[in-house]
């Protein structure tokens, strides 16, 4: 019984969602739809490309991911081939490793229910060994110069374009990379070349279009350069869910589901009061309470037993771990933000010595503070901040 239940489960805060139960986000579907049908017909081909932009937990994997569904399942009158490529601080190293992982990701992301691909799997693996003679991610003793790097790579897209996809009858390539600022921050110089080299296919008529994701700091991150990129794609900012979008980030999931669990109404106000409409924290909550409701539904009493739990769940799962990555100076920051009165502070309102750099470290290299426009910050979740004030009293 216990397993059968746990099976229904449909919320999963630790993974991109499912994307049958993908919510919302309806502004930047519409515009991938709009992308990938003009750039499949447009000759000469003039790809659109997508960036999604966001902080912690909000969603990006999540929207690339349902791009990949949407382009494959939905607009199934167009040939398309999509890759994911995952991105990380190792794989973006240095711009040799970014191009090894993307040519790993591109062999390994074919989906192999579908039967056009699963014909070109045969010549994907010629490719790979093909890009491996060109020298791609080979273990070099001396560091391979950046430009002849990113030009084998462009003649490598190019060979796979021209040789294996074009002859299959694929419109459009989409290549998914998730979390690009790894890349931006090691190497900014390769958003630069990333944009030339797509930029030189697409005019030699090879219809990649590119789907990335990051923080909003991305196109900040790389000023010099920020102007051509930023050009290059069309942006959206992920935002939390208003209480509405709440209402179907839990209800949806619970009947597509057949979880045979509801939720009442003043049991969705209240995850909205206290998420603020932050996916992952929805999730989270949701994935708890089905779990302790089995079957049946959740009225407010059911959640009011069942809540302080779950705070304690959340904080074991989270808080603890975002602290734990936090330098001791960077926790008095935090703890000092936490205490204030308002939510949004000046930087002037922190005594700590080297605070420019310790704001911005919690900001963009740790996900903990927001940095609004104005130059404020805030504690990314206003769970963290109760959090924080807990364990000083
Ligand atoms: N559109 C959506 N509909 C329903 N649930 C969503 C949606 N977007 C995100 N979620 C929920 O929020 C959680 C976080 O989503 P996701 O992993 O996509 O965020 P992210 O921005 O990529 O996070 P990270 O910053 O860790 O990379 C997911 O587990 C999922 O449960
Ligand atoms: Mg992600």
């Amino acid at each position: 019984m216990y397993l059968e239940t746990m099976a229904k489960n449909p919320f999963s805060p630790r993974h991109p969602i499912d994307p049958a139960y993908f919510v919302n986000r309806e502004e930047v579907l519409e515009s991938f739809g709009r992308s990938i049908k003009r750039s499949a017909k447009s000759v000469p081909r003039k790809p659109d490309n997508i960036a999604v932009l966001g902080g912690w937990g909000i969603g990006k994997t999540s929207v690339l991911k349902k791009f990949e569904s949407l382009a494959v399942d939905e607009f199934d009158d167009l040939k398309a081939f999509t890759a994911f490529i995952e991105l990380n601080p190792s794989a973006c190293q240095n711009i040799e490793a970014f191009i090894s992982r993307t040519r790993d990701d591109i062999q390994r992301s074919f989906l192999s229910e579908l039967p056009l691909i699963a014909k070109i799997k045969r010549e994907l693996s010629d490719w790979r060994v093909k890009t491996l003679d060109l020298g791609i991610g080979l273990e070099r003793k001396e560091k391979m110069m950046e430009s002849h790097a990113t030009s084998l790579f462009e003649e490598a897209l190019r060979d796979l374009w021209r040789n294996i996809l074009e002859p299959k009858d694929i419109e459009a390539a989409l290549l998914m990379f998730d979390d690009l600022h790894y890349l931006a921050r090691n190497y900014p110089g390769g958003l630069y070349d990333i944009r030339s080299i797509f930029q030189k296919l697409a005019m030699d008529g090879c219809n990649y279009m590119l789907f990335i994701t990051g923080p909003e700091t991305l196109f900040g991150e790389i000023r010099d350069f920020a102007e051509p990129f930023t050009r290059f794609f069309d942006r959206f900012k992920l935002d939390f869910f208003n209480l509405e979008e709440t209402g179907k980030a839990i209800q949806e999931p619970l009947q597509l589901s057949g979880s045979g669990v509801k939720a009442d109404e003043a049991v969705i106000e209240n995850i909205y009061d206290l998420t603020q409409g932050h996916p992952y924290f929805i999730h989270f909550i949701m994935c708890d309470l089905v779990d302790y409701k089995g079957k049946g539904r959740i009225t407010e009493n059911f959640f009011d037993e069942h809540w302080k739990k779950i705070a304690r769940h959340i904080e074991r799962e989270k808080f603890e771990d975002d602290l734990f990555s936090a330098s001791e100076t960077e926790r008095k920051a935090l703890h000092q933000i936490a205490e204030l009165h308002s939510d949004v502070v000046a930087p002037s309102e922190i005594r700590i010595r080297g605070k420019a750099e310790i704001l911005k470290r919690l900001s963009e290299d740790k996900g903990l503070l927001i940095k609004s426009g104005r130059g404020e910050y805030k504690l990314y979740h206003p769970l963290f901040k109760e959090y924080l004030n807990q364990l000083k009293s």
